[in-house]
């Protein structure tokens, strides 16, 4: 056991209560968004409340929600992924939302909308902001203004519908080379219209929908918007070459109501521009003053609780007292490791799982 083990003072400030977008958390770990598969018809399993449940009840602050349809026929077609829409969904919800509350615990609704990342189906082309696929995917329809009005009013029906069902925040994805984000890149918006052009006017369709989200909301209502440089099937693509664009984007989010950001990166230690050691949530934060998420590869393996250097709990949470960004999402540890905040908290490394892909096939 060195020096900088999990109870030792580094790992403490993780698991102090905060007050996070108006909503008192009892820690600053977040379950990121994952989905999984639960949702036979779009209506979660009643397996979906214990898993939810169970993150809460084992020191997670806030969970984020897997993806969630917005309730449009162009959204996607996958009959497992839970959607956002009155009737059975909003009532299995209800029971998942209760779970997590009992055990003290906050939720977030994450929006989704899959764009040309929507899996092929026969005559319905997927819906894009100018028809050009993302690379090795078929070409899709190139949505029309009457197209963007009409998902602006899906947004703003799921947004009514998750406030109804009592979640605590929602959360808009509009990272990861999904619709949202193929209007944020430049190699998949070739629009000529408002909404193409400048990392702006890119902008214009995202922050549309988080006005339309917002619209529905009490103004305190936490509404959080994810982002990434990152595509799922493009590594190295980028929304901003330099904080300058960036600040174009996320001002437009700022501006249409956005309360928090969640930046996604792959590694939580990597700096997101040349030239500042600032990760992307860290600039996020500084470009406009909103809270900000952490996310990427936090507590893979022990070792993150065990060597001090910039990828390991030490290094996390110096960024964290530092006020680089206000909360740390873990994701794949979390599958296999519901327990794992106290567990490391605790020091019981022991009873921690490293991560394999493998653990995605469980659900407990
Ligand atoms: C199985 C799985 C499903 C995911 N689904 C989503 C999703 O629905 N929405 C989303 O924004 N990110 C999704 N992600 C990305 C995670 O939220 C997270 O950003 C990523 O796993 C990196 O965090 P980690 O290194 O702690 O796992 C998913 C990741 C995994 C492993």
């Amino acid at each position: 056991m060195t020096a900088t083990l999990a109870t030792d003072p580094p790992m403490a400030p993780l698991l102090e209560p905060v007050t996070f977008a108006g909503m008192p958390l009892v820690s600053r770990i977040v379950m990121a968004p994952m989905t999984r598969n639960h949702a036979p018809g779009g209506v979660p399993a009643p397996a979906v409340a214990n898993y939810y449940r169970r993150r809460a009840e084992n020191g997670i602050g806030l969970i984020i929600t897997e993806g969630v349809l917005v309730g449009h026929l162009s959204a996607s077609h996958e009959d497992t992924v839970p959607r956002m829409t009155a009737g059975p969904a909003e009532v299995s919800w209800r029971r998942v939302i209760d779970g997590v509350h009992d055990a003290g615990g906050r939720i977030a609704a994450q929006l989704w909308h899959l764009g040309s990342l929507r899996e092929p189906v026969d005559g319905l082309p997927a819906w894009t902001p100018s028809g050009v696929h993302e690379p090795r995917r078929p070409a899709g329809h190139a949505m029309t203004v009457a197209d963007i009005d009409e998902l602006l009013e899906a947004y703003a029906e799921a947004a009514r519908v998750a406030a109804r069902a009592g979640f605590d925040a929602v959360e808009i994805h509009a990272a990861h080379g999904y619709l949202l984000d193929e209007f944020l890149w430049p190699y998949t918006n070739r629009r000529a219209d408002a909404f193409g052009g400048s990392p702006a006017r890119r902008a214009g369709f995202p922050a549309a929908v988080v006005r339309a989200v917002r619209s529905q909301l009490p103004a305190d209502y936490p509404v959080i918007v994810r982002f990434s440089q990152f595509k799922e099937r493009a590594f190295d693509a980028r929304i901003a070459d330099t904080p300058a664009e960036l600040a174009e984007i996320l001002t437009a989010f700022a501006d249409a109501g956005a309360s928090a950001l969640h930046a996604s990166q792959r590694r939580f230690w990597e700096p997101a521009f040349a030239g500042s050691p600032l990760n992307l949530a860290g600039w996020a934060k500084r470009l406009t003053g909103l809270p900000s998420i952490t996310v990427g590869s936090v507590g893979l393996t022990r070792d993150f609780l065990r060597v001090g250097g910039p990828e390991t709990v030490s290094g996390l949470v110096e960024r964290l007292t530092g006020g680089e960004f206000d909360l740390v999402a873990l994701g794949r540890i979390l599958l296999a490791n519901p327990g794992w905040a106290t567990h490391a908290a605790a020091g019981r490394l022991e009873a921690i799982a490293d991560y394999r892909k493998s653990h995605e096939e469980l659900y407990y």
